[in-house]
C-alpha cells in the first residue's frame, strides 16, 4: 500500500515536472528575478487604446554583460495585452514576452482596442552572470482633471449672478415702498 502511494506520488510529481521543463529557457529566466532601478521610458505615460508606444530600456550596463532584454505588457488582472512588434516572442505562462538581443533596448508595443484602465509594462534584463533584473512602469488612462476646474468656474459665476438677482428681488419692493413714502 505504501509502495503504491509512493508510486502514485511519483506519478503526480512527474506530471508536474513535465510542463515546467517544457517551458523554454528564456521563460525560466523569469522564475528568479531581482527588482532593479533601471528606467523604462515610454513615449507617453497616458494609456490610450489602439496606440503604438515606443518602449525603451535605459540602463548603464555594457552590452557584453547582457544576454537579452525581455518585455511584457499586463492588464490589472495580469493578462497579456496588446502586440509587440518584435522578431521573437515567447509565450511564458500565457504572457507574450518580447525577446530582444543585447544590442536592442527598444520595441514598439500597440495597445489593444478594448477599454482598459491601466497597463503595466515589465522589463527584464538577463545578465551574463545568470541573474535577471526587472523593473516596471504603469501607463494609466488620463484622469479627467481638465474638466473639473472649468466645471466649478461657471458654477461660482452663476452663484454670483443668482445672488445679485436675489438682491434685486428684495430691493425692488423696498424701492417701491421708498418711492411711495417719498411721494
Ligand atoms: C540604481 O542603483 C545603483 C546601485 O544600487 C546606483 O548606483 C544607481 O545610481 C541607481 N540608478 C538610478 C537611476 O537611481
Ligand atoms: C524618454 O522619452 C521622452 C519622450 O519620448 C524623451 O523626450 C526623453 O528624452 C526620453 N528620456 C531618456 C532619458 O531617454
Ligand atoms: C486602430 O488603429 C489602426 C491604425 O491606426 C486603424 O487602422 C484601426 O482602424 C484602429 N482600430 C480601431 C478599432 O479604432
Ligand atoms: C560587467 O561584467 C563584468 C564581468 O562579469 C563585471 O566585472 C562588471 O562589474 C560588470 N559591469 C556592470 C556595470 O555590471
Ligand atoms: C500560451 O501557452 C499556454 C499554455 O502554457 C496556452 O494555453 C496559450 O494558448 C498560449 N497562448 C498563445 C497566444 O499561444
Ligand atoms: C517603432 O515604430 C516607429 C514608427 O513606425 C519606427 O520608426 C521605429 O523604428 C520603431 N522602433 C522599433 C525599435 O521598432
Ligand atoms: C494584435 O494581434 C492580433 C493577432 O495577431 C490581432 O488580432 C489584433 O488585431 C492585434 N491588435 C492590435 C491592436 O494590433
Ligand atoms: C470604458 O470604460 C468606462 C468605465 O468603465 C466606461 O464608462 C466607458 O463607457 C467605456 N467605454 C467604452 C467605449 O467601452
Amino acid at each position: 500500500m505504501a509502495t503504491f502511494l509512493f508510486l502514485v506520488q511519483l506519478l503526480f510529481i512527474g506530471t508536474h515536472i513535465i510542463p515546467a521543463s517544457a517551458q523554454t529557457e528564456t521563460c525560466n529566466w523569469l522564475q528568479t528575478t531581482t527588482e532593479s532601478n533601471f528606467t523604462i521610458n515610454v513615449t507617453s505615460d497616458v494609456y490610450q487604446a489602439n496606440t503604438t508606444y515606443l518602449v525603451t530600456i535605459i540602463d548603464n550596463l555594457p552590452e557584453e554583460n547582457v544576454t537579452n532584454y525581455l518585455l511584457q505588457a499586463l492588464s490589472p488582472q495580469k493578462a497579456s495585452l496588446g502586440n509587440w512588434s518584435v522578431e521573437e516572442i515567447e509565450n511564458c505562462s500565457s504572457i507574450n514576452t518580447a525577446v530582444l538581443k543585447s544590442n536592442q533596448k527598444a520595441a514598439n508595443w500597440t495597445s489593444p482596442e478594448s477599454n482598459i484602465t491601466s497597463v503595466e509594462i515589465r522589463a527584464y534584463i538577463r545578465l551574463k552572470d545568470s541573474s535577471t533584473l526587472f523593473s516596471t512602469k504603469t501607463l494609466r488612462k488620463e484622469a479627467k482633471t481638465t474638466t473639473a476646474p472649468s466645471a466649478t468656474t461657471p458654477n461660482s459665476v452663476s452663484m454670483v449672478q443668482s445672488s445679485s438677482f436675489f438682491i434685486a428681488v428684495i430691493q425692488l419692493p423696498l424701492l417701491l415702498i421708498t418711492s411711495k413714502l417719498l411721494s
